[in-house]
């Protein structure tokens, strides 16, 4: 057998630790398919003294990160940190610049300087991977940059954060309210270091943004993804979308349009019939539409310690094999970037939420402000007094232009008989 690819850890958290789990007990057999071992060399992160559930006591433990970059004894570091900027970003961008491979989990990273990085890694000719960064566990990455590439891709979906899929399932199982069911995510190791960028939308925006750039072959532009979360979620909107028959689900959706790039990240309404709406838990599931393979579907855990640590190691078997390439589905310095396509153009059928209180003419000065936008209404539920003597008002448009159901919503926007902003949700469609 060759020599060892020798790999240094940093981060030894639920990412670290499930590596260094993974590589102990999968040792042998990775190595028989790898055609040489996977040695971890060295290892850091913050505090020394944590416990983290592991022995670390073969590894030599390093202060200073960024010595990692320049280690003559290291191949490859896998950055494992978190975080758009800051060490993460400046540890891989040394270790790119001094011939190192990098494998990372990162997509906050990836999202915002996927391009740059992309550019060091094959200007050098070494791997920048990141399998882990999108749907955890999922072999989505390499499915689309390997398996689908002789596909145009019309249209990628999919559930893609593991948190807020865990928060709406539970939800809708348990009718547990969401602070409590947010917190049992964060104790599983689903939910970021800051959970907001679980539940507003942003984490499943950085993998959104990666999966466009992989399928398009445009650049990844996570600013131009239309992003909301599911903090406005009642467990009101998740009973009524399943009395009209659809469950509730936060997508992120993907296509281009007359070379235009739409991209948002939205809780959406999704049929019963339709396979997301049976994607319960943690787990994530990508749908990627090719012109010659048809609809293909990627389902599995998309996060958590063991999920993640297989893609990372995945990505650690494909380096030790010599199997770099270009890191996304062709060389960086040929992907440009598309102009955004306006939402406001689309076409489909809405849930509009509102609260309001319970006196004559409200419904009235609701249905006056859709009728003067346009929008015709398909079915609408009155429900559900509050505490405060306040009712909810539930309905579901007819297909609409999005800029008029947004303009209906601006005609209300002064109205003295809602409380809070409307919420609205897509019902998802094939013209998504
Ligand atoms: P954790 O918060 O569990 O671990 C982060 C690790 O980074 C810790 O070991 C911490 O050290 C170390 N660290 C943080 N800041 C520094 C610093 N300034 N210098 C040195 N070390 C530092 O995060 P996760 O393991 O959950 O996530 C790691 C990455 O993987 C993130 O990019 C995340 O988005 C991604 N990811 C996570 C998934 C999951 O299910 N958790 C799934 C897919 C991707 P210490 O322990 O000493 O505090
Ligand atoms: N916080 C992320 C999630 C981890 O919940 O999906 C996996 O990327």
């Amino acid at each position: 057998m060759t020599s060892p690819l020798r790999i240094a850890l940093a981060g030894l958290g639920t990412v670290g630790s499930g590596v260094i789990r993974l590589v102990n007990e999968n040792g042998a057999m990775i190595a028989q398919r790898a055609g040489r071992p996977i040695e971890i060399v060295a290892v850091t992160a913050r505090d020394r003294n944590r416990d983290r559930g592991v022995d670390l006591s073969a590894y030599r433990w390093v202060d200073d990160m960024n010595d990692l970059a320049t280690d003559p004894e290291v191949d490859c570091v896998v950055e494992m940190i978190g975080g758009s900027d800051g060490p993460a970003y400046n540890l891989t961008r040394n270790s790119l610049l001094h011939g190192k491979s990098v494998v990372t989990a990162n997509k906050a990273m990836i999202a915002h300087h996927g391009m740059e990085l992309a550019g060091l890694a094959e200007d050098q000719n070494i791997a920048l991977k990141y399998e882990a960064a999108v749907a955890g566990g999922i072999p989505v990455i390499k499915g689309l940059r390997d398996g689908a590439s002789a596909n145009r891709i019309e249209r990628v979906y999919g559930i893609l954060n593991g948190t807020c899929n865990y928060i709406l399932t539970t939800m809708e199982q348990h009718g547990t309210d969401f602070e409590a069911v947010l917190k049992d995510a964060q104790e599983l190791g689903y939910a970021e270091a800051d959970p907001s960028f679980d539940i507003d939308g942003v984490d499943a925006a950085h993998k959104l943004a990666i999966l466009a750039a992989l399928s398009f072959g445009t650049a990844v532009n996570f600013d131009a993804v239309d992003v909301a979360g599911i903090r406005n979620i009642m467990a009101a909107d998740i009973g009524q979308a399943k009395a009209l028959g659809y469950r509730i689900r936060l997508l992120g959706m993907a296509r281009l349009d007359g070379g235009k790039l739409f991209q948002r990240v939205n809780p959406y309404l999704v049929p019963e019939n339709h396979p997301l709406a049976h994607i319960d838990g943690s787990t994530n599931a990508v749908v990627a539409e090719g012109n010659f393979s048809g609809r293909l579907m990627f389902q599995g855990a998309g996060a958590g310690d063991g999920p993640t640590a297989s893609a990372v190691v995945a990505d650690l078997i494909d380096i030790a094999r010599g199997d770099s390439g270009t890191v996304f589905s062709m060389p960086a310095g040929e992907m440009t970037c598309s102009e955004p396509a306006e939402s406001g153009n689309r076409t489909g059928k809405s849930y509009i939420r509102f609260i309001v209180a319970d006196k004559p003419g409200v419904l009235a000065e609701i249905t006056a402000a859709m009728r003067d936008a346009d929008v015709s209404i398909e079915s609408l539920i009155q429900t559900q007094k509050t505490a405060e003597g306040s009712v909810l008002i539930s309905m579901v448009t007819h297909q609409s232009l999005e800029r008029d159901v947004v303009a209906s919503l601006d005609k209300l926007s002064d109205s003295s008989s809602l409380q809070g902003a409307p919420v609205v949700m897509h019902l998802l469609s094939d013209q998504d």
